[in-house]
Parts: C-alpha cells; structure tokens; sequence
C-alpha cells in the first residue's frame, strides 16, 4: 500500500425518520440562521420541505429559502445563493435534495467567504480553499457521495465548463440519511445515480499503476451490492433494505476509503463525463455510461491484469474484453445510455466535446494523457455504437 492520510469530518445519521432531527442537530451546533437550499419539486412532492419547516420552527432556527437547484448546477444559481446568504448573515448552509443540491451548499459556503466574484477561481484551481461556511445536508438521492465529501462540482453558464472544487473543509458537518427518501427517486435516475457509484469505483481501480488487493476486494464488493441492489429497488423501489446498502455503498464509494493507497490513476471518465454534461447539460450518469465502456475498450491493455480480474469477479468471465461487453449491456438494461445516438449526439459534438477535454484536463491532472486526439478517439467507440 502506497502512504496516505485518511481524514473525514463528516457525521453521518442514517436511518428512518432521522430528517426530522435536522432542528435539534442545527440547534446543538449553536447555528441560529441558515440558509436552506433546495431543488425544483421533488422535496414538496415528497412532503420533506414541510417536515424540514417544522422540524425547523420547532428548534427556533431561522431560515431563507434558496430553492431552484438544477441537476447539474449553475453558477449564476450559486452566485444568487450567496447574495442572499451574505445578506442574511447565515451561519450555516443546509442542503436537502440530491447531489446537485449538496454541491451548491458547498459552493455557496466557500462563496461567502472569498465572493461571488472570486469563486469561479476556486474551481480553475488556481486558488486553495481556507474557510467555508459550515454544511449541513438530508440527501434524497444517493449517488454521488457528496454527503462525506469534500467535493462539489457546478457549470459554467457561459463557458460551459463544468469543474469541481475539493476541500475537507467542504464536507458536510453532519448529513442525514434516511433511505426511504429515496423511494420516489425516477428510475431512470436510480440507473444513472448507479453508474455513478461504479463510475467512482472503477476509476482508480483500472487506471492506477497499483491496486492494494483490499482495496481491490472492497471495490467489488461494493460493486456486486450496488448491482443486487439497483436490481431490486427497480422491481420494488420500496424496498428498504435494498435502498438502505445502496444508500451506504454509494457513500462508501466517494468517502476517500475506496480510493487509499494507490499509486497513480485519476478518474479520466469523470473527466469526460463533465465535459459532456457541462455542454449538453445531460445527467451526470448518463454521460458516464456513455463513457465507460469506450474509456474501457481504449484503456484495457494498458492494465490487462486488472481487467481480467474485473471480468472474473464481476461477470465470471474469463476475457477483459467480456467484463467490458457484460458491464455495457448491464447498463443497457437498466436504462442508462451507452450510445450518442441514443442521447441525440453526434460528430460535431464529440468535436465539442474533446476540445473541451483537452481545455479542462489541467484541473484534473490528466492534461498528458486527455488531449484533444485521444478523447475523439476513446469517444468514436461510443459513436459508432448503433
Ligand atoms: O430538482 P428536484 O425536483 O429536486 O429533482 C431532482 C432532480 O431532477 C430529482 N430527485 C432528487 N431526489 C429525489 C428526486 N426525485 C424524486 N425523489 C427524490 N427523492 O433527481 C434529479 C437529479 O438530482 P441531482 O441532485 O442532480 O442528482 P445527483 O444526486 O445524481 O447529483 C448529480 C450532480 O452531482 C455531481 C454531478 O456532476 C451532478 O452535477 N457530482 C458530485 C460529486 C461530489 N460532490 O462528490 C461527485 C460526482 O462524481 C458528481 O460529479
Ligand atoms: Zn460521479
């Protein structure tokens, strides 16, 4: 095992009807005003907003609404988020709703320490993180791990880049979890929030120079419950149990744990997966779909060993090549995209798209290998899928 620091601050409280202790937690945490963020509909729908309103009232928090959140967030949203955060003087930030909801807290509590007109800077990395607004955050999608993380990622609207911030002082102070607010979830989103989680799993394990074989163990663990799962909660999306590991399994997937001690890798399908949800606003699992198998195809004999390995412990195949075949056509039957076809893309955007590769890989230390040539390349394979 290669030397790492483990560090994660997060407090997690998993569990039914754990949502309703959002007052008393926020109350005990001397927060008296927060700013309470969410997205378009789906927690009015589900009866959360009134229960966060009670629970709320109750503790005697103050709060402003911050809510419009759109999957794939926006930064003119963001910047809006902070005016109003500044000029109610928050000390807080609670989230409630998917990814794309966590990630805007995120950005806002950065954003009302250094200005709104400063943030952009953060997510060009040409700035680090030193304060932040504490987070705090009841997740109605599990998927991207944002809840014990320190990362959150936001678009552009005018460039169209799509790029990530990352920072301990980021993660949430404490985020609810409670299952059952994930029953309503579409399930077109459940088969993208679970080709996120293999996303995050599989990129360091295929693309380091060297994979611990605990962690190697672990990831497919995780991936095997993440597949079991995701086919259960689509025969019965009430299925507690089954939306109860695949809640865990997905923060598991992007809490730092799956990712310690390798040597080299990066996560280069995030990296295109962004691009294209940053330029065509697709959700970001699907556009990960649409990237794995081809990155897969492309990147296999650079590390043959380990695909193999996959194909063995995933499919109980024998040929790299089929562990590739297999995990497309499992995203294939549960609904997530594995061809530009099938999201109306087409030559001229793959164009778009590995320009913006080639613009945005610096961010993620992977300008050497991420140019232009290679992603119109790995992504042709996904072009000619008919
Ligand atoms: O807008 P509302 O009405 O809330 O509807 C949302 C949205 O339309 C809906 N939804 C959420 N919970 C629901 C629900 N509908 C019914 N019932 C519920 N319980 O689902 C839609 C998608 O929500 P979104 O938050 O966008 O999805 P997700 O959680 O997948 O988040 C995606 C965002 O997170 C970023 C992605 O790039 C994308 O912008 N990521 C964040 C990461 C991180 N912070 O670590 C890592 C990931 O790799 C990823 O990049
Ligand atoms: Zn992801």
């Amino acid at each position: 095992m290669e030397s790492f620091i483990y560090y994660n601050p997060t407090k997690i409280l998993f569990g039914r009807g754990k949502e309703e202790e959002i007052g008393e937690v926020l109350k005990g945490d001397k927060v008296k005003r927060v700013l309470f963020l969410y997205g378009r509909e789906s927690i009015k729908k589900m009866g959360l907003y009134k229960k966060v309103v009670f629970a709320l009232k109750n503790a005697g928090i103050e709060y402003i609404e911050h809510g419009g959140v759109k999957p794939n967030p926006l930064l003119s949203h963001t910047i809006e988020g902070i005016r109003k955060a500044k000029e109610a003087k928050v000390e807080a930030i609670l989230g409630v709703g998917g990814g794309s909801v966590v990630d805007e807290a995120k950005a806002i509590a950065l954003g009302v320490k250094v200005g709104e007109d400063n943030l952009w800077s953060y997510f060009r990395h040409e700035k680090e993180i030193e304060e932040a607004l504490p987070v705090y955050d009841i997740l109605t999608l599990a998927a991207t791990g944002t809840e014990m993380n320190g990362n959150a990622v936001i678009t552009h609207d005018e460039t169209k880049e799509k790029l990530y911030i990352s920072s301990p002082l980021l993660c949430p102070r404490v985020s609810i979890l409670n299952p059952e607010l994930t029953y309503s979830v579409p399930k077109e989103y459940q088969a993208y929030a679970t080709v996120d989680v293999i996303a995050h799993l599989i990129e360091l394990y295929f693309s380091a120079e060297y994979c611990p074989t605990l962690q190697a163990r672990f990831i497919e663990s995780l991936i095997k419950t993440v597949m079991e799962t995701t086919e259960a909660i689509l025969q019965n999306p009430t299925d507690y149990e089954a939306r109860a590991e695949f809640m865990w399994a997905s923060t598991l997937a992007l809490n730092g744990l799956a990712q310690i001690g390798f040597k080299g890798g990066g996560f280069p399908n995030h990296l295109i997966a962004h691009a294209i949800g940053g330029l065509y606003d697709l959700p970001h699992g699907a556009c990960l779909s649409l990237v794995i198998p081809a990155w897969m195809l492309w990147y296999k004999d650079k590390n043959l060993k380990q695909f193999e390995r996959f194909a063995k412990e995933i499919f109980g195949k024998r040929q790299a090549e089929e562990g590739i075949t297999s995990l497309k056509k499992w995203f294939q039957k549960i609904g997530s995209p594995v061809s530009f076809k099938e999201v109306g893309l087409d030559e001229k955007a793959l164009n778009e798209i590995a320009q913006m590769v080639e613009q945005t890989a610096p961010v993620w230390g992977l300008e050497r290998i991420y140019d232009y040539h290679t992603t119109t390349q790995i992504l042709r394979f996904t072009l000619d899928e008919s």
